[in-house]
């Protein structure tokens, strides 16, 4: 079952301008298989035509989290009718597309083979420009999307898979402020819902059951704070949830309500240390930049941005720094194709396009020159 599809063809179909780029987008780096249509007008402007994302979760729940091989066949089942139809919606057949892009990494090796080969095939076939996108970028240009927001701005991502503070200069043009030395923040969600029985994909139910638990009950480790880099850590906060989850045992209704609440607040005043940390070296470094006038914006996205407490604190972070604080629609914060498509579109507008014979890249940082975060197994 298609999990979600939305933005109808027709009202863009009848006034598209002829030097529109139409964009094919295909995700496939996790568990969501996903195919877009977006377009992007000369002067800059996008437009969804299509957007359709269909979530494995049902597929990975009796495992607690993603496998790899699960993934990828899946991906392989539903890829190419997400695509068609993704077309039919768009109002658009393949004859129609400027280029097709693809997510090539960074994310699940198996996945992002079954993607990228499509997007090559049909690249090949129909004789269209491939671009291969990297899925952290892709998840930073969303605001240009959806909002026309233009770099440079603060960008907070955290999902299942990443926990980063960059700054986004321009297209293709990235800085890591921060990174997580172990878990991203999503895993830490998933891993403390595991430990409480809550289901898979954990985050929302932690969020609903924080809401009516007592956040002071337990005090749990702020990682990192008043570190002066911008890191972050959730290991620790991990092991003392489990920690006191034992100590509790056999918990309650109120104990779990407690629990989640209490981790909530941890990780609410642990980003916002972080953010604010990210914004001092922002206006430092960007001193420049952004006293020509340009405002200064943080942006949050990737699934945990859905997270109303933290969403709640970090717009009150910046309603007293000066910042406009902008999370684009939640469904276009979590993994999806119209990001990659338009992410595509950016850098078509840029004069870039992949050979047929690129990689898939299970690891791709998006600023490799950024000083690797103290301790061991950092992400990229
Ligand atoms: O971006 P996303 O959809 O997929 C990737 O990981 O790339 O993010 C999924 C993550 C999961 O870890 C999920 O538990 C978390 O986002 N999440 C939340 C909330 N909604 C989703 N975490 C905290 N609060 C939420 N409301
Ligand atoms: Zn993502």
């Amino acid at each position: 079952m298609l999990t979600m599809a939305f933005e109808s063809n027709e009202k863009h179909a009848t006034n598209r301008a002829e030097r529109d780029v139409l964009v094919l987008g295909i995700e496939t780096s996790c568990d969501e298989t996903a195919a877009a249509v977006v377009t992007r007008s000369a002067a800059g402007a996008g437009a969804i035509l299509s957007n359709l994302v269909r979530s494995q979760v049902e597929a990975h729940r009796a495992f607690g989290g993603v496998v790899p091989e699960i993934a990828a066949r899946a991906h392989v089942e539903v890829l190419d009718r997400l695509i068609a139809r993704a077309l039919a919606d768009a109002g658009i057949g393949f004859a129609d597309l400027t280029a097709v892009a693809a997510t090539a990494g960074p994310g699940l090796i198996g996945g992002l083979m079954v993607g990228l080969t499509t997007a090559k095939a049909i690249a090949l076939v129909h004789e269209k420009p491939l671009i291969a996108v990297n899925h952290l970028e892709a998840h930073a240009l969303t605001p240009g999307l959806t909002a026309g927001l233009r770099p440079p701005y603060l960008l907070l991502l955290v999902s299942g898979g990443h926990t980063q503070l960059l700054v986004v200069e321009g297209v293709g043009r990235y800085a890591r402020l921060g990174t997580t030395l172990d878990d991203a923040l999503g895993e830490a969600f998933d891993k403390t819902a595991r430990l409480l029985g809550l289901g898979y994909p954990g985050g929302p139910a932690v969020a609903q059951l924080a809401r009516e638990g007592d956040g002071t009950r337990f005090s749990f480790p702020r990682p990192m704070r008043g570190r002066p880099e911008p890191h972050f850590s959730f290991a620790g906060l991990k092991t003392a949830v489990r920690q006191k989850a034992e100590a509790l045992a056999p918990l309650n209704a109120r104990d779990r309500a407690d629990i989640c609440a209490s981790f909530e607040a941890a990780v609410v005043e642990t980003v916002t240390d972080r953010v604010t940390r990210a914004m001092a070296i922002y206006e430092k470094r960007y001193e420049k930049a952004l006293g020509d006038g340009a405002a200064r914006c943080l942006v949050a996205s990737g699934g945990v941005a859905a997270n109303e407490a933290l969403a709640a604190a970090l717009s009150a972070l910046c309603r007293a720094r000066g910042y406009h604080f902008y999370r684009p629609p939640i469904a276009l914060c979590s993994d999806n194709g119209a990001m990659i498509a338009w992410a595509g579109a950016e850098r078509l507008a840029q004069g870039c396009s992949d050979p047929l014979d690129v990689r898939a890249r299970a690891r791709w940082p998006l600023d490799p020159a950024a000083a690797p975060a103290i301790g061991a197994g950092v992400k990229a």
